[in-house]
């Protein structure tokens, strides 16, 4: 079984590799492809693969490609993990949000909505791509904004397209944890869209646990989430929201926090990482050394400046390894496999959520096996979330109306409508500074 990985050259690869070598099933994936457009970031990560694979039995083969169509022909699944523009692109979403007193954040608010139209017509292309010249694969997508770039794939490749994030499947773990329940047997009523969801019950046999976590502001305190929102309004919510909730519940905090920082995560990451890279420009330096130790140092850091800002603590380390790479493989050998489980996910809505559309991708539990992921019913949406899932994907799809047709009006139609940017003007001198600082803007005109 053959997966391609495009962002091949990409920093987490390696965490995926290492699932697939820790994976001694029948049916295993037995070849990987790495597509990068990036020659130098190809080979460095391809060294790290082999010295991780030694010694291991049946290591899957690991070839490196730059040709997209290559890349594609032949694959049985395609993670796609691009980060168009880099990380410069994601240090500057941030930066020029932050200029405007708005969020500057990865994949919420104004930076977010850069991100995404910087991100989809690359993904559109590669997902027409996909349709021509391997109709037969499934497409996990990892590509930030995760949401917005499956819909977009979504329409060229239908539900074969599946998008993932590790934050749904984490916060649950860390509920059923705090209430001593096994997260495996635990159901999770967690409903959304990407990075904004909310966990509404925890189910174990039979039971909904979450209303004694809401009762008892000890265990609410003993963990992540619980800090970063704080028990209070986690009992007036009557839920647990995703950690990205806290950009809007707190939004004015999370601006003045990261305008204080000397630094934002992006430029962090990207200063980090050309570290990496060109200590692998060495060809004798040690791959996987190199690898673990900007691993590490990248994890310690993770959010930190809005968890320390919040109270938020200290990330267990627990959490830092049942990330992305996990969610994937399980899709993966639950499709490939034909092994039923569960998994929260993207995927078009189909129907679960009445105040969205059947084709408005949607974050929700999902039954998987050979023939993909089906979302599972759910009870509707309290009003405040309804309504803030209705005007996030409202923006999505301005985000989508622009990248297809180029409109600087849309796009700033799109900025404007968010509801973590407090002005058309402000939307307006977004746009005039992202598509300066974007050279993948350049559509916009
Ligand atoms: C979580 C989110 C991802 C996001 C990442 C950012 O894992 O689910 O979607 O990309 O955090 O982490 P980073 O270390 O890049 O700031
Ligand atoms: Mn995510």
């Amino acid at each position: 079984m053959r997966l391609t990985i495009l962002g091949g050259g990409g920093f987490r690869v390696p965490l995926v590799y290492g699932a697939l070598l820790a994976d001694r099933g029948a049916g295993r994936v037995t070849e990987v492809v790495l597509h990068d457009l990036d020659a130098g970031r190809l080979s460095a990560i391809t060294r790290v693969l082999a010295e991780q694979a030694a010694g291991v039995p049946d290591a899957p083969a690991v070839r490196a490609v730059t040709d997209l169509d290559e890349a594609l022909r032949g694959a049985d699944f395609v993670f796609s993990a691009i980060r168009v523009g880099g990380l410069e692109g994601r240090a500057a979403d941030e930066r020029v949000a932050l200029a405007q007193d708005v969020l500057g954040q990865e994949t919420v608010g104004a930076g977010g909505i850069a991100y995404g139209l910087r991100t989809v017509p690359v993904a559109v292309d590669i997902a027409r791509r996909v349709a021509r010249l391997a109709p037969g694969a499934w497409v996990i997508n990892f590509t930030n904004p995760a949401g917005l770039v499956t819909e977009a794939m979504s329409r060229h490749l239908g539900d074969r397209v599946i998008g993932i994030c590790d934050s749904p499947v984490g916060l649950g773990r860390r509920i059923a944890r705090v209430l001593g329940a096994d997260p495996r047997e635990a159901w999770i009523d967690y409903v959304g869209l990407n990075h904004l969801g909310w966990v509404r019950g925890l189910r174990v046999g039979g039971r909904d646990e979450l209303p004694r976590l809401l009762a008892d502001p000890a265990l609410l305190g003993s963990f992540e989430e619980g800090r970063l929102f704080g028990a209070e309004w986690l009992r007036t919510l009557g839920a647990i929201p995703n950690e990205y909730l806290h950009y809007y519940y707190f939004n004015r905090e999370a601006v003045d926090a990261y305008q204080r920082a000397g630094q934002t995560r992006g430029a962090f990451l990207r200063d980090q990482q050309a570290r990496f890279y060109e200590e692998l420009g060495d060809p004798h330096a040690p791959a996987l050394d190199a690898w673990n130790r900007t691993r590490a140092e990248r994890e310690a850091t993770y959010m930190a400046e809005n968890r320390e800002a919040a109270g938020a603590g200290e990330r267990e380390e627990d959490d830092l390894s049942g990330g992305y790479e996990k969610v994937a493989l399980a899709l993966m050998r639950a499709v490939a496999r034909d092994e039923r489980t569960t998994l929260i996910l993207n995927v078009r809505n189909r129907g679960t959520l009445p105040e969205l559309d059947s084709d408005a991708v949607v974050e929700v539990p999902c039954l998987v096996d050979a023939n993909g992921a089906h979302p599972v019913s759910t009870g509707p949406l309290p009003g405040h979330a309804a309504g803030l899932v209705r005007s996030v994907k409202a923006v999505e799809r301005e985000v989508l109306a622009a990248a297809a047709s180029g409109s600087r009006a849309v796009a700033v139609k799109a900025f404007a409508l968010h509801p973590l940017v407090d002005s058309v003007n402000v939307a307006r001198r977004l746009v005039e500074e992202y598509t300066r600082v974007h050279p993948g803007l350049a559509y916009l005109g």
